[in-house]
């Protein structure tokens, strides 16, 4: 399988090589995207030569402290491209204070990890300032993340540009709640050019990370307001998944000699200030999401939908069985489409010198 490399520069084509040689087909594809977004392999190797280094090995050590950190990237990047494009729109702070920023509204009020890519920023202005843009760093740290969490390396073309807006309004369209049925799941990702089973294979992501109880108590006691468990789940996983959030199993932060809590930068947004009891989806990047997905056991709603369409059903049953390289090879694909969705380049939108704030001249 396709290990992280340090040589990040000539390395990403060499591994991507690696990784698919099994498919030409994927090479095609990142050229003609390349061709399409204006994206670069290597897009810093010579403004900020060690630009993608530093967002690696900061990640390990974000990840050492608190190893949460690559499901909150993953995340973000997927609710920051799905809302017009991989743009770092989705980091910025409402100046007015008039709750109109994009993490201000529902779909992204859970989000957390905002104040990992403040940390990775200020050691790239250190090192090039005004050079690498957050939307660049939000999607290197996630494929990075990925990788130390067991998960495939996807080669990754740089040149993003920072949006200057955030869009409040769009969130509520853009982002899938976890009570949607198939039908709008397979919706909203075909809007944003996704086939059936590349959708499949993006909601791996799901290998990783934690799901707050409120969510899974909504499911087992009021799902949709009816006041009643969600009814497509079996009596045993009902009795299970209460008792998973019954017996409330805190996440809790990081060392005080943390990179995070050194951090100045620190924010506090709403979403963060509310820790609350999780129940972990998954530590390693593995198969036990489908597994899980397959035998009825999708800790969202929106998950075990995925066994209700004959095409979506047919990919979780493929991702689940064998070795792990159907799901890897889809996987590295998908989210090099997610990470190129919309992208702002060239004289587009700005870098960002401070992640949250759009930059006044
Ligand atoms: C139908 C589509 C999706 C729905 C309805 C959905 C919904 C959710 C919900 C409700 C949570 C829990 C949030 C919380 O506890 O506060 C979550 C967590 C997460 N989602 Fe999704 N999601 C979807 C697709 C995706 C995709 C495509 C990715 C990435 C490629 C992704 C990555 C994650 C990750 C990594 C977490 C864990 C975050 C953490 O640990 O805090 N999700 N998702």
């Amino acid at each position: 399988m396709c290990h992280l490399t340090e040589s990040f520069t000539l390395g990403v084509l060499m591994v991507a090589v690696f990784c698919v040689s099994k498919t030409m087909d994927q090479s095609v594809s990142l050229q003609k995207t390349r061709k399409s977004t204006n994206l670069q392999y290597g897009f810093y190797r010579k403004k900020c030569e060690k630009a993608e280094h530093i967002v690696l090995s900061t990640m390990r050590k974000l990840t050492s402290e608190n190893s949460e950190t690559p499901a909150l990237l993953l995340r973000l990047v997927f609710h920051d491209c799905f809302i017009r494009g991989c743009d770092a729109s989705i980091l910025l702070k409402d100046p007015t204070n008039a709750g109109q920023s994009e993490t201000e509204a529902t779909p992204n009020l859970t989000l957390k990890g905002l104040e990992m890519i403040d940390i990775i920023k200020q050691k790239l202005e250190n090192e090039c300032p005004g050079t690498v843009s957050c939307a660049d760093i939000l999607v290197l740290a996630a494929r990075d993340g990925i990788t130390l969490m067991g998960g495939p390396f996807y080669p990754l073309l740089t040149g993003r540009r920072d949006s200057t807006e955030s869009f409040y309004g769009d969130s509520f369209q853009g982002i899938p709640s976890s009570e949607d049925e198939i039908r709008n799941i397979v919706g909203i990702f075909k809007r944003k050019g996704f086939s059936k089973r590349e959708t499949v294979a993006l909601l791996g992501g799901h290998s990783i990370g934690s799901i707050n109880c409120s969510i899974i108590q909504h499911r087992v006691e009021n799902f949709r307001g009816t006041g009643k468990p969600d009814d497509t789940l079996d009596d045993d996983w009902l009795k299970q998944l209460t008792s998973k959030c019954n017996n409330k199993q805190r996440h809790s932060s990081q060392s005080s000699s943390s990179l995070l809590e050194k951090s100045k930068n620190n924010r506090k947004t709403k979403s963060n200030q509310k820790l609350s009891s999780s129940i972990p989806m998954g530590i390693m990047f593995d198969l036990h999401y489908f597994q899980d997905v397959l035998r009825g056991r999708g800790l969202l709603f929106s998950d075990q939908q995925l066994m209700k369409d004959p095409t979506t059903a047919d990919a979780v049953r493929n991702y689940a069985s064998g070795d792990g390289s159907d799901f890897r090879i889809d996987f590295i694909q998908v989210m090099a489409k997610l990470s190129n969705l919309g992208v702002l380049t060239g004289s587009q939108g700005q870098v960002r010198i401070n992640c949250s704030k759009v930059n006044r001249t």
